[in-house]
């Protein structure tokens, strides 16, 4: 076992420091060789080196370098180093993380970084919270206990008796509200499609003079930090005039819930610790290893309410937070660890310069391409950059020939009707240099295809 597992760590740390050095996006020819897994599974035992190099040799070359400086597609954090050996460490214990009784380290170290995370959060003391594995079930869970609180007020059990019969529920979004939390809608059973939609600004932001007048058991989804360009629905304001008629606010800071930890960033988080529920990631920008969400709810019980069950095998209530009553899974891994050892690691002040870091990274994208002529399409507020090359078939030559250039990496969207080059900062290795030279495979491209 422990030549395995030191073999393990020497090939993990030789893919570890290649990264700032390879080419972000695997080559096709490493793609092509992944057919060499494709066999018949064996009748005899391999043995457990030859599974281990067969890993590293067939997958490490083929793996995108998303845990690096230079990735800069959808919305991806690498993993800080205490966080990877934290990850390791947390493998081996093999903890189930349900119960206080049976994994009392594994809890009790979620239930200190659940305590430090809504101190940096700014989120209200007492708020009750769940690990999950991103913020597509962080939503799914915070909207489960806002499910049973809105319909709960209005005298229906919506955990003992389903929706059939239940009065309806008015969900609220913004246009903008990212595509996994339609899909928490639809599996919560309230439909992907059964909401009511309000415009939105240029940013992407919700515009809360538009609001629909509010009555009945209703549920408001706003959103922190738009995947595009970062924007935040004007939360506190939606509190203000939703509240009053008994509307649950729920957040979607999937990675925008981080600008709390930044004073300089706390203005665009104004208001956003009045709502009821958020849902966060920390597998994106607190860089911890996948997978790993938070779903938070200003009231326990009602997280608890449609979650917690009871079996005559499982271990009876103790005093302690039991972090199966918060979450869908019974049995899961404690992702807590590496939160604690990430939080432990930085302190507010490292934490704070992370995200910061990550912002002047967007704003010099955005400061380089504007200077060399191309549009930068949003305010670059927080880590998101949109910029434009011409019109959608040249920004896509540009973002392809990018993409196999293999300096950085970034992905495509479209933008109020116009294709763009998202350029999205998350990663604690990425350094002025990356940026620089980043920037200059940019440009150095997207000049090229210009001249044609
Ligand atoms: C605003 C927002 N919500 C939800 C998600 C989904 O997160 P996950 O992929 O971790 O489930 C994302 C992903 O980027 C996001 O940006």
């Amino acid at each position: 076992m422990r030549h395995l597992l030191e073999e393990s760590a020497r090939r993990a740390i030789s893919y570890l420091e290649g990264l700032g050095t390879r080419k972000v996006a695997p080559s096709p020819e490493a793609i092509a060789k992944l057919a060499a897994l494709d066999e018949p599974l064996g009748e005899q035992p391999s043995p457990p080196d030859s599974v281990i190099s067969m890993l590293d040799e067939v997958c490490s070359p083929a793996s995108m370098a998303m845990a690096g400086p230079r990735f800069f597609g959808f919305v991806i954090g690498g993993s800080l180093p205490v966080t990877v050996a934290a990850n390791w460490l947390a493998t081996a214990w093999d903890q189930n993380a349900a119960f206080y009784s049976v994994t009392p380290a594994a809890a009790m170290i979620e239930q200190v970084a659940l305590r430090w995370l809504l101190d940096i959060l700014r989120l209200p003391p007492g708020t009750g919270a769940g690990f999950v594995t991103g913020a597509t079930m962080a939503n799914f869970s915070a909207l489960a206990a806002a499910r049973h609180a809105v319909l709960s007020r209005a005298g229906w059990n919506v955990e003992a008796d389903g929706l059939f019969g239940a009065p309806p529920i008015t969900v609220v979004v913004g246009e903008e509200a990212h595509s996994t939390l339609f899909k928490s809608l639809g599996l919560l059973g309230l439909g992907r499609k059964r909401v009511v939609r309000v415009p939105v600004d240029a940013q992407g932001r919700m515009r809360a003079d538009a609001l629909p007048p509010i009555s009945g058991p209703t549920i408001v989804c706003t959103q922190a930090g738009n995947v595009n360009t970062g924007a935040f629905d004007p939360v506190g304001e939606v509190c203000e005039k939703v509240h009053a008629a008994g509307a649950w606010v729920h957040v979607d800071g999937a990675f925008g819930l981080w600008a709390a930890a930044s004073p300089a960033l706390a203005r665009l988080m104004a208001g956003v610790e009045n709502a009821d529920s958020w849902a966060t990631d920390a597998h994106k920008w607190l860089n911890v290893p996948y997978d790993c969400g938070l779903a938070f709810a200003r009231d326990p019980d009602a997280l608890r309410a449609a979650m917690a069950i009871t079996a005559d095998y499982l271990p009876a209530a103790v005093p302690q937070r039991r972090p199966s009553d918060f979450t869908p899974e019974l049995s899961r891994r404690a992702r807590g660890i590496e939160v604690w050892a990430a939080l432990k690691s930085l302190g507010r002040q490292g934490l704070a310069e992370m995200i910061e870091r990550s912002c002047r990274h967007a704003r010099r994208f955005a400061d380089g391409l504007r200077a060399a002529g191309f549009q930068v399409l949003n305010d670059v507020v927080l880590n998101q950059v949109l910029v434009v090359f011409g019109d959608a078939e040249r920004t896509d030559r540009v973002i392809a020939e990018l993409q196999t250039e293999g300096t950085c990496w970034c992905g495509s969207t479209v933008w109020q009707g116009r294709t763009a080059m998202r350029i999205s900062v998350s990663c604690w290795a990425t350094s002025e240099a990356d940026v620089e030279k980043s920037l200059e495979a940019m440009l150095r491209i997207a000049r090229k295809h210009a001249q044609k």
